[in-house]
């Protein structure tokens, strides 16, 4: 058993930008249920909601070099206990992270402050054996413990996991970021948190942390190399020798449609049934005529960002658009991606349509009302999405890249390797092609609702992780 605390800036429910969220919002009770003693630290946002919390520390210490911010610590408890950090000058605000024009200006003081609170938590209210910290909003936590308070025998007890969710986002702010969070700058230098000229909180994380982990092995061999490092990979090989994938489990209790509230109709791999009045529902709900039922129907549901391939669809759309099948896209982000599905939804409103925003429930819809599902990733460090459609019965269409190519194969699905849109499109087309034998894709879609990729097993190596950091002394050596 391990007392860990994990640092993160999202997890389900109480908020939620993407994949990280749902991990933090399941993997703490997977590992409680192995044994090990979870809490889970994140900010107060405006948009948490919360019932019941209390207050636990009216003033919790949360200085940036001079700098005092006016911070308290409430805890939610439940199967794992939740704090949260109030601060309503940093965390009081609409969105996590930025507005639709850009991120917060001041998002270096934001997650140091965070960071630094976490360091409070830790030696006044939770102390833990092992700190899991996630992502860039989370880095400063091992630089503050093995910096600032390298001396502290309260830190020097405690070992430091970091995963690596997404390389893309590092936290890039000017040289001032360091004074503003307090820290010395002989920091600034290439081997610690400098990067071409500007202060890099992820790399902070990967230097100073006792361990280094990514979502999937694939992403772990992936982020070592120039095309997927981000500038990071040197520093990366650097320390391959503490550096593990552990893939993503996923909470069945939330995505299965056996049990998922949101549908329109509950079905199984027993009794598909439920499955065509998903569909139905779904062409519905997107305004897309529902006589034509048969005809295929691939779902998207994603961040419009680069990382997620969408410029492969910019580049095939027309082609795309001429095949005898439906789309049903929901997402929101980058205007660019908006105005293509835009475009693409007005010239074909019979076959595509699109829906922007955030919303959880209808994507539940897609995933089980939908044939496919495309996620053509750029670079995908787990990917959730196809492992919640593999569940549905919703054929995934992917690119071979990290989590994607872990979770995907031949068996369940259609995968292509090659960055771009004519490989994009022959997957999509031998996809189609194959959905026209009614046997050998049901055979397919039961195929992937038969994998099981719940937390047990991942959890059980985290938790073996931990186990091997807290019983080292000092900086930790692979197995
Ligand atoms: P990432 O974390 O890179 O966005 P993942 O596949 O790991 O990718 O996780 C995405 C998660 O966010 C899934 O739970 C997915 O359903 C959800 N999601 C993404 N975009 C939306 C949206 N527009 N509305 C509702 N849920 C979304
Ligand atoms: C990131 C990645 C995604 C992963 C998620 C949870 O947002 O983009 O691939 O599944 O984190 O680890």
């Amino acid at each position: 058993m391990t007392k860990v605390l994990m640092v993160a800036s999202e997890a389900a429910p109480f908020a939620k930008t993407g994949g990280l969220a749902d991990v933090l919002g399941s993997l703490p009770a997977a590992l409680r249920s192995l044994g090990d003693e979870v809490a889970v630290l994140i900010p107060r946002y405006r948009a948490v909601k919360l019932e019941g919390a209390r207050r636990v520390y009216d003033v919790l210490p949360v200085w940036l070099g001079s700098r005092r911010f006016e911070a308290q610590l409430l805890l939610q408890e439940g199967d794992v206990p939740v704090y949260f950090v109030e601060c309503p000058e940093l965390f009081d605000r609409d969105g996590l992270y930025g507005t639709p024009e850009g991120d917060f200006p001041d998002n270096a003081v934001r997650f140091a402050a965070f960071s630094r609170a976490a360091l409070s938590v830790m030696r006044f209210v939770f102390r833990p054996q092992v700190v899991h910290c996630h992502d860039w909003q989370a880095a400063m936590v091992p630089v503050f413990m093995r910096t600032f308070f390298f001396r502290d025998p309260t830190f020097t007890a405690i070992r430091c996991l970091f995963t690596i969710h997404n390389l893309g986002y590092q936290g890039l702010f000017p040289e001032e970021a360091l004074t503003d969070a307090g820290l010395d700058t002989d920091l600034f230098r290439p081997d610690r948190l400098e990067f071409f000229g500007r202060v890099n909180f992820l790399k902070g994380g990967l230097v100073y942390s006792d361990f280094l982990s990514t979502v999937s092995k694939g992403y772990a061999r992936e982020i070592q190399t120039p095309e997927y490092g981000f500038g990071l990979d040197g520093a990366l090989r650097e320390r391959s020798h503490a550096l593990c994938g552990i893939l993503n489990g996923v909470d069945y209790s939330q995505w299965s449609p056996e049990s998922d509230p949101f549908i329109a109709a509950r079905y199984s791999a027993g009794d598909l049934a439920g499955k065509r009045l998903c569909k139905q529902d779904l062409l519905r709900e997107f305004g897309l005529p529902a006589e034509h039922v048969e005809r295929p129907l691939i779902g998207i549901v994603s961040r419009f960002t680069e990382q997620k391939g969408f410029d492969l669809i910019a580049d095939v759309s027309e082609q795309l658009a001429d095949e005898d099948m439906y789309v049903a896209a929901l997402g929101s982000g980058d205007a660019a991606y908006e105005d293509l599905f835009r475009r693409l939804a007005a010239a074909h409103p019979d076959t595509i349509a699109v829906r922007f925003g955030y919303d959880n429930a209808l994507a539940h819809k897609i995933e089980a009302g939908s044939d496919m599902f495309l996620m053509p990733s750029k670079y995908e460090p787990c990917g959730l999405n196809q492992i919640y459609s593999l569940r549905y019965g919703t054929v995934p269409i992917v690119r071979a890249t990290g989590g994607l190519d872990d979770t995907i194969d031949e068996s369940t699905g259609f995968k292509f390797s090659d960055y771009s849109g004519p490989a994009l499109l022959a997957a999509v087309r031998d996809a189609l092609r194959a959905f026209r034998d009614r046997e050998g894709w049901t055979a397919m879609m039961l195929r992937g609702m038969a994998r099981d990729y719940s937390w047990r097993k991942s959890a059980a190596e985290y938790s073996a992780l931990y186990k091997r950091l807290s019983a080292e002394p000092g900086p930790v050596t692979p197995a």
